[in-house]
């Protein structure tokens, strides 16, 4: 099996590298502003517990190879702004599903771009994933976005999918193959 990655250096601003107990309160303050879990898959968090809760779970996932989080750091401080993910992965069928998130504070300039560009790299190249999907909110534009102008497809609706906090929300299932990703001209 390849190992998941310890460290990517992403050309450009940010740096990924794997999440530790010391990044708790970065952490709380992106998973604990309301926005930036508007569309997610629970509420915002109250407290560093739930943080270090993430990171226990994370230790195990990843000793199991199933998943992999890292945290997206700005090239010239050391501080977690974000992070992304690998999940659900199925080793027999070369799958995983992704995931994304950055503080609101550096929402709008382009770096989960830059940062997806690398870790679909990665992905479908040394990791040797064979379909990349992602389960977002239909309302969540610029998740969208994000997803449409790296190549993957919309593939599906799935209804009510969601109820969090109370609130029913659909999926939309989006897709993208590796034979894709390498004719991809979005980049
Ligand atoms: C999704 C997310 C990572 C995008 O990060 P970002 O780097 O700030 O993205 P941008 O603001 O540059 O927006 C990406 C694209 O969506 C577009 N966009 C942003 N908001 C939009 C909106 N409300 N309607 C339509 N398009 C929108 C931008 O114009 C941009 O398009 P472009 O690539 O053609 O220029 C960020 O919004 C986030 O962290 N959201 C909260 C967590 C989340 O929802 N994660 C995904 C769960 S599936």
């Amino acid at each position: 099996m390849t190992p998941f990655p310890a460290f990517i250096p992403v050309p450009g601003r940010v740096v990924l590298r794997p999440l530790t107990d010391t990044d708790v309160d970065d952490l709380l303050s992106i998973f604990g502003d309301p926005e930036v879990v508007r569309y997610w898959s629970g509420s915002p968090w109250s407290g560093r517990e739930e943080a270090r809760r993430m990171l226990g779970a994370d230790r195990e996932a990843y000793a199991a190879g199933a998943a992999v989080r890292l945290g997206v750091t700005l090239c010239d401080e050391d501080r977690v702004v974000g992070t992304v993910s690998l999940f659900n992965r199925s080793e027999p069928n070369r799958r995983a599903e992704i995931g994304y998130a950055l503080a609101r504070s550096v929402w709008g300039r382009g770096l989960m771009h830059e940062t997806l560009v690398q870790w679909l790299g990665w992905a479908f190249g040394p990791l040797g994933l064979h379909r990349l999907e992602a389960d977002v909110d239909p309302a969540n534009m610029a998740s969208r976005r994000s997803l449409e102008r790296l190549g993957f497809r919309q593939e599906g609706l799935l209804r009510e999918r969601w109820i969090v906090g109370g609130a029913v929300a659909d999926t939309v299932f989006y897709g993208l193959l590796a034979q894709e990703w390498r004719a991809g001209t979005q980049r």
